[in-house]
């Protein structure tokens, strides 16, 4: 038995629904395996703008450190488009990852058999599958360099932002990246833009540094417009990736939707120390929002990152997964994933379905 308590960080559009339904699985796996999962609810985003102002009050960042294990729906959504940029929803995100040292982000890419028609590559690409998984550095980059921000030049409005690494931010992450490799299939590509920045020159001569404390694993290395081509040629080829935060970005979503199903994909945001923070990779989707259309799967399974990283809890991480699994094969189908012949639910029913299987389990 066990006793944690998680933040839950709901946040924005469908954050609140999706996470939910994390809880009454939550619920559920104290159920069945006689823990003390307990919970605690803050503002972020958009939600904590209306109520407090700002994106990421500190309140907020103080019950998170109080907890063991932070779970977040998703940030943003129109309302907010035309507030100061100071204090756009997105901001309360980057301040969190930024306040817990979250600087590794995971985020597994994997077909799901049962979805493996969603996929908009041909037939015979995916049926060499698609299992990866996207390191991305996550409080470092052009997302936080200095200088950054707005002016006027001769007359004429400029803005700035800067990329920089330092040495240090790039072997933690690679010491991640190739700890995930040797877990895996021991071939890690570091994806940048060597031919061109310099940053990126500091990037791999590090990355090539490190590998020598990884003699099993195999690196190799891609300037990021041939990894965004070669990961709709080919996704199979791929295992673990490791790049910087925008060229993360960017490639975590053209994997995720490589599989076709960017609602079933999870992430978790590592540090030194905990706690870490879980959330689904898709954003707040503020035109479904509050219709019980949304697939809550993707928060499912981050929380299940959740319980195998922060809690080491593998049976009930399995646990859940194989109810997310079981669903599935069962037929049933938010929107976003349906296809004829299977049945409708929304995210309630989703919930609902996948907390029964842990019952049962
Ligand atoms: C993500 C998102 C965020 C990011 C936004 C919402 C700030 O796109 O988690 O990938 O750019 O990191
Ligand atoms: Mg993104």
């Amino acid at each position: 038995m066990q006793s944690h308590t998680l933040c839950l960080l709901p946040g924005d559009g469908i954050g609140p629904e999706i996470t939910a339904q994390a809880v009454k699985v939550l619920d559920a796996v104290n159920t069945a395996f006689g823990h003390s999962l307990t919970t605690r609810t803050a503002l972020i985003g958009g939600a904590a703008i209306d109520a407090t102002g700002v994106p990421l009050p500190q309140d907020t960042v103080e019950i998170c450190k109080q907890c063991d294990a932070v779970l977040l729906g998703a940030v943003g959504g129109p309302q907010w488009d035309t507030i100061d940029r100071d204090i756009r929803p997105e901001r309360g995100l980057l301040g969190i990852r930024k306040e817990l040292g979250l600087f590794a982000n995971v985020r597994p890419a994997m077909l799901f058999p049962e979805l493996a028609h969603a996929s908009f590559l041909r037939p015979d690409i995916v049926a060499r599958g698609i299992d990866m998984l996207v390191l991305r550095e996550l409080t470092g980059g052009i997302y936080f360099g200095e200088p950054r921000g707005f002016s006027t030049k001769n007359g004429e409005d400029m803005a700035l932002n800067t990329m920089t690494y330092k040495r240090s931010e790039v072997e933690r992450i690679a010491r991640i990246g190739f700890e995930t490799a040797m877990k895996r299939s021991k071939r890690l590509c570091n994806v940048d833009k060597a031919n061109v920045l310099e940053v990126s020159q500091l990037w791999r001569e590090t990355m090539i540094h490190m590998a020598a404390d990884y003699p099993e694993v195999e690196l190799t290395h891609l300037y990021v417009d041939n990894a965004a081509m070669q990961l709709v040629r080919d996704p199979s080829q791929f295992d673990v990736i490791v790049t910087g935060n925008l060229f993360g970005d960017i490639l975590s979503d053209e994997a995720a939707m490589l599989t076709g199903s960017i609602g079933m994909l999870p992430s978790a945001s590592l540090g030194d120390v905990g706690p870490f923070l879980y959330e689904p990779i898709h954003g707040s989707a503020p035109d479904i929002a509050g219709q019980d259309k949304a697939n809550p799967l993707a928060t499912i399974l981050s929380l299940a990152m959740m319980l195998r990283h922060s809690f080491a809890m593998f049976d009930e991480a399995q646990a859940l997964e194989a109810g997310v699994r079981h669903v599935l094969k069962a037929g049933y189908r938010t929107l976003d994933i349906m296809e004829e012949g299977q049945t409708l639910i929304g995210c309630e029913e989703m919930g609902d379905r996948v907390a029964q299987t842990l019952i049962s389990w």
